[in-house]
């Protein structure tokens, strides 16, 4: 369990509330709706947990959706984010507008829903061969099996990296995400950053179409891009996309095997899955990103000082009841489904696009393949990224189809 830090000066007892992002999905069945339930009944809108280093938590989504644009107090800027002090600096993420203005500019082209629908081919291919492999042993682990390799192949097509070095990427991904200690977290950063370098330096030589690539051979409107910047642009790619695919959908097929009726509902009509992902994404959502205050200052009658961190518990918020009705359910007939798993303001998730086409076409091959199936066995893990880290599935190879 993470230590607990002194609370400061500046904070109020009544807003003090003992939270442990790390430890708060941990033995639950539907984190989202349990944690939701707890702090909705129990904690205040906005408060100050005193573990991992000490930070305020904002669990509404009102209240999320304006810190995201206010960013003139809420910055992403290194130096108010202890967290983010480690080479090399991520843009866009790790600036504030002007300056991520124009580095998002720079992965546009990448993320345009044009460059996307091209790739769609190659994500069908990857997704059959992923449900191919185990759709005949009447089992997985879909995590291990699954999940972890799809968004990483779909990366490793988009930046062209070698085949050889999925595991070691892997590996430092979930470093970065989930290790408990921040040095443990930086040096993840810093061994991937150090690892695409070397991958940048050869596209630079010898560019291609891929988006390292389009990275290596870039500059600015008014400046070239520096060595770090191009690390870090790169960084954030193979980060943004990778756990954060992951989690979502293993929290989906958790869900569809927990819930055979809708799982039959979509398999029977698959025009509802368009609708129907939206609201499993809203209840599923998963990130847990910060912001530190560029200056001391009151909003909504808190006082915040300098460097205090402000964490978007993102997996709550998609469950506030103000914003949704029946909010802890998932429907398939909503006719929208209003949610922050993406982000809000300057930042919103660029790769949003890439991901639902990621998560619809892996769910239209599997429900072709696999049309019914159950959960055995799940653990859920906390962190930056929410996610189950173990989900064993299975279902009667009788009722498959290749
Ligand atoms: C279901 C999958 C995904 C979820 C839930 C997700 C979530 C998010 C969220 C919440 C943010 C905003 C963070 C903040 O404001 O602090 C974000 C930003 C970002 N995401 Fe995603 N993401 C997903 C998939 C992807 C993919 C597939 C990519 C790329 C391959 C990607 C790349 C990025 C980048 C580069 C940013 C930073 C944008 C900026 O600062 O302007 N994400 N994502």
């Amino acid at each position: 369990m993470a230590t607990i830090q002194e609370v400061p000066q500046h904070v109020p007892a009544q807003l003090v509330y003992d939270f442990d992002y790390f430890l708060a999905p941990v033995g639950r069945e539907h984190p989202q709706v349990e944690v939701a339930r707890e702090l909705y009944a129990k904690a205040p809108p906005i408060f100050y947990t005193p573990r991992n280093g000490g930070h305020w938590v904002i669990v509404r989504y009102d209240d999320a959706l304006d810190v995201s644009k206010r960013y003139d107090l809420f910055s992403n800027a290194t130096e108010f984010n202890e967290e983010r002090k480690a080479y090399p600096r991520m843009p866009p993420i790790e600036y504030d507008p002007p300056e991520h203005t124009k580095f998002r500019k720079v992965l546009g082209p990448a993320f345009a829903p044009t460059a996307i629908l091209n790739m769609s081919g190659d994500i069908r291919r990857l997704a059959v061969e992923l449900i191919k492999a185990v759709s005949g042993s009447g089992r997985c682990e879909f995590v291990s099996e699954i999940a972890r390799r799809f968004p990483v192949a779909i990366f490793m097509k988009m930046v062209d990296a070698p085949e050889e070095d999925r595991e070691f990427l892997l590996s430092l991904a979930e470093k970065f995400l989930r290790a408990p200690l921040m040095a443990d977290r930086k040096k993840a950063k810093t061994e991937m950053g150090n690892y695409l370098a070397r991958l940048l330096d050869e596209r630079a030589q010898n560019p291609g179409d891929d988006i390292l690539s389009l990275i290596a051979t870039a500059g600015l409107e008014d400046r070239d891009l520096t060595e770090e910047e191009k690390v870090g642009l790169a960084t954030i790619v193979f980060f943004g996309g990778l756990d954060t695919v992951l989690a979502t959908m293993s929290f989906i097929f958790h869900y569809l095997g927990k819930n055979p009726e809708q799982y039959s509902e979509l398999v029977e009509n698959p025009a509802l899955i368009e609708r129907g992902l939206e609201d499993l994404i809203r209840v599923h959502s998963t990130n847990c990103t910060s912001r530190g205050a560029s200056h001391d200052f009151e909003y909504k009658g808190i006082q915040f000082k300098t460097g205090d961190q402000i964490m978007f518990l993102r997996p709550v918020i998609g469950i506030d009841g103000a914003r949704t009705e029946e909010s802890e359910s998932v429907k398939f007939d909503r006719n929208s489904s209003t949610h922050l798993a993406f982000g809000a303001g300057v930042h919103r998730c660029i790769g949003s696009y890439l991901a639902r086409i990621e998560l619809r076409i892996f769910l239209e091959e599997w429900m072709r393949r696999i049309p019914e199936f159950r959960v055995d066995h799940v653990e859920m893990l906390g962190g930056i990224v929410w996610s189950p880290g173990t989900l064993r599935l299975s279902w009667n190879v009788a009722n498959t189809s290749q």
